[in-house]
């Protein structure tokens, strides 16, 4: 169903930028955007605050194929409740990389990333979007940059967003979640065979989104 419509994918480790930069180029293409970590800090919202074992992989698996969440366009809503600034609240993203570690959550949320693959086009960012998601994609992406910049990043946009925020525990935490997130058995983070890397440590937001729509000029079209 997917094959025949254009879709970009954007992995990558935490903090790099792959949101932001995943939002402009949607919007250049006039593609749909897909924030597949979205999905996984909702399940792990879902399940803090139903009071779920984070151990308990059978609890987790029942309320994540049971999760409804609605995005209406900047907003998320899960069960009638605004949970847009919640789910980036950095308790929620220590505990997703645990919640994302789980086969059945994996499971349950796949076809909700499937589904949002939509005629005019598709930037998906995550983790496994090139390697599990979308294999077929005809433009897969591996973005990086060092964990000092990346920590950076994050102190800045928490700091902007008037969060309170330490330099040293982000690092840390960054650190720790990449970890899970590579070492895991299901859908470890990691680059498709065929994705192209992109180092942004040095590059400004423009420079990234630019250097994305050349290769999609470049490869995608003749891909399709
Ligand atoms: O991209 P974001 O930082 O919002 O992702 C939060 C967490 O969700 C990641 O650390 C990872 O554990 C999980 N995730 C995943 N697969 C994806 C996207 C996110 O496992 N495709």
């Amino acid at each position: 169903m997917t094959d025949s419509i254009p879709v970009i994918t954007l992995d990558g480790p935490a903090a790099s930028g792959k949101g932001t930069i995943a939002a402009r180029v949607a919007d250049a293409l006039g593609f749909y955007y897909l924030d597949s970590g979205a999905l996984y800090r909702i399940a792990t919202l879902n399940a803090l605050s139903k009071g779920i074992d984070l151990d308990d992989a059978d609890a987790l698996t029942a309320s994540a194929e049971k999760l409804e969440p609605v995005f209406d366009g900047d907003r998320i809503l899960l069960e009638g409740r605004d949970v847009t600034t919640a789910i980036r609240a950095e308790e929620v993203s220590a505990a997703t990389s645990r919640v994302a570690a789980v086969l059945g959550v994996r499971a349950a949320l796949f076809a909700l990333q499937k589904n949002a693959a939509r005629l005019s086009g598709l930037v998906a960012d995550g983790r496994d979007m090139g390697t599990v998601v979308f294999p077929d994609a005809p433009l897969k992406i591996f973005m990086t940059a060092t964990a000092a910049v990346r920590a950076e990043r994050r102190y800045r946009q928490l700091l902007a967003r008037g969060a309170a925020a330490d330099l040293a525990v982000l690092t840390v935490d960054l650190e720790e979640r990449d970890r899970r997130d590579r070492q895991r058995a299901e859908a470890p983070l990691k680059p498709a065979d065929d994705a192209r890397i992109l180092d942004t440590s040095d590059m400004g937001i423009d420079e990234v989104v630019q250097t994305v729509i050349a290769w999609w000029k470049d490869v995608g079209l003749k891909g399709l």
